[in-house]
């Protein structure tokens, strides 16, 4: 049990390390529109790309389809939750839990639910009745997000197709209070700021965060992060036909991906753009990130998440992608 203890802890340290020094200088550019329908529309524009290309909420709660490259969301299950965590798939998750139904429909999903109680799960890990959620869901790096990135996730999650699916109960095999990872939370989102794009590397920070590049690609040690080797990856996760290593994703040169050109890294994503790209059997060679969605991120933000990531430090681990 006592290795599931630091699950608190690591997320904690992860922001500390790696994600406070986000954003504190410029105040986010409210997004105006022409009219009321337009700027409602960009908002809900906005909201769809995070939900569905950066922060995966709607990979982690629709249905996935490990039957082909990178588990792509079944149509027809956005946002109906379901699907199973458990350390069955990744050994430091401690019991079992499923995706919530994050779909409009008022029995079985979120459609009762207010904004701020929306905005509390997802940035305090809260829920509606007042249980405490798992923080598989990252609820410590969204509370971390613009306010207006936020509440555009909120309006677009109220345009899904309300999902009658009534989600099993998690099994969690230690109390909740030990993993809730309270240190890390901020109490109130409304001063987090989205750097500017300009400003590269801070900016491709942020959209790592929100992305949560880094729980993947830390090193588990006895089912804690080693936060001296942050990114430098080794995580194994067990998927059908397939056991799968996380890469390591710091700028050493001999072992991560201090030698990939931009242009390399993004390719890495754009090939999932299409359907033909990932519509086969990937058989013992598949994945666990979620590319396929990752895919529709736009070139100028992962070259900013490229950026970021070449300024983390090098750290020499030799990952064998697909164990023999
Ligand atoms: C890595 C997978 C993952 C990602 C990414 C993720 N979630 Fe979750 N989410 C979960 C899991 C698992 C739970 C249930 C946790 C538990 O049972 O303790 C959950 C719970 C929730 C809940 C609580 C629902 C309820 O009925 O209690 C809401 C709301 C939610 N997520 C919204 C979101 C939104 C919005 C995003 C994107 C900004 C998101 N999630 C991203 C996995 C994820
Ligand atoms: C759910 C876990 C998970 C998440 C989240 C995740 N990755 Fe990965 N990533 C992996 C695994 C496993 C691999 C190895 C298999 C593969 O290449 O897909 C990998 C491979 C990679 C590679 C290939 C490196 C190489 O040496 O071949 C890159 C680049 C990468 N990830 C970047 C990212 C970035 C950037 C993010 C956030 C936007 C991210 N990952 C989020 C699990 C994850």
């Amino acid at each position: 049990m006592k290795k599931y203890i630091a699950f608190a802890a690591m997320f904690t340290l992860i922001i500390a390390a790696a994600y406070f020094s986000s954003c504190k200088d410029k105040k986010s550019e409210p997004t105006a529109g022409d009219n009321k329908e337009d700027s409602l529309k960009k908002v809900i524009e906005r909201g769809d790309y995070l939900a569905n290309h950066v922060a995966a909420c709607i990979h982690c709660h629709s249905k996935r389809d490990f039957s082909q490259y990178s588990g792509p969301v079944t149509p027809g299950t956005e946002g109906g939750g379901g699907d199973v965590f458990s350390n069955e798939i990744l050994d430091a998750i401690p019991g079992v839990f499923y995706g919530k139904n994050i779909t409009p429909d008022n029995e079985t999903g979120i459609g009762t639910w207010t904004d701020d109680e929306i905005l509390r799960a997802i940035t305090q890990g809260i829920s509606k009745k007042g249980d405490t959620l798992f923080p598989l869901m990252p609820y410590a790096n969204f509370n971390r997000m613009a306010k207006d990135d936020l509440l555009a996730i909120i309006a677009y999650l109220r345009t899904l197709k309300p999902i009658k699916n009534k989600v099993p109960e998690r099994k969690m095999m230690i109390p909740i209070a030990m993993a809730y990872p309270a240190q890390a939370l901020q109490p109130s989102v409304d001063n987090n700021v989205r750097p500017a794009a300009s400003d590269l590397v801070k900016y491709g920070e942020y959209m790592a965060t929100v992305a949560d590049c880094a729980t993947c690609h830390t090193p588990f040690v006895k089912g804690q992060l080693d936060f001296s080797r942050m990114y430098a990856g080794g995580n194994t996760f067990h998927i059908p036909k397939t056991v799968v290593n996380s890469a390591n994703l710091t700028s050493d040169s001999a072992t991560g991906i201090g030698t990939w050109t931009e242009e390399r890294f993004l390719n890495k994503f754009t090939a999932y753009r299409e359907e033909k790209g990932y519509k086969y059997d990937a058989g013992n060679q598949n994945t666990v990130m979620p590319l396929v969605d990752y895919a529709g991120m736009t070139d100028a933000d992962l070259k900013a998440i490229y950026a970021y990531l070449k300024t983390v430090k090098p750290v020499n681990n030799k990952v064998e992608k697909f164990p023999k």
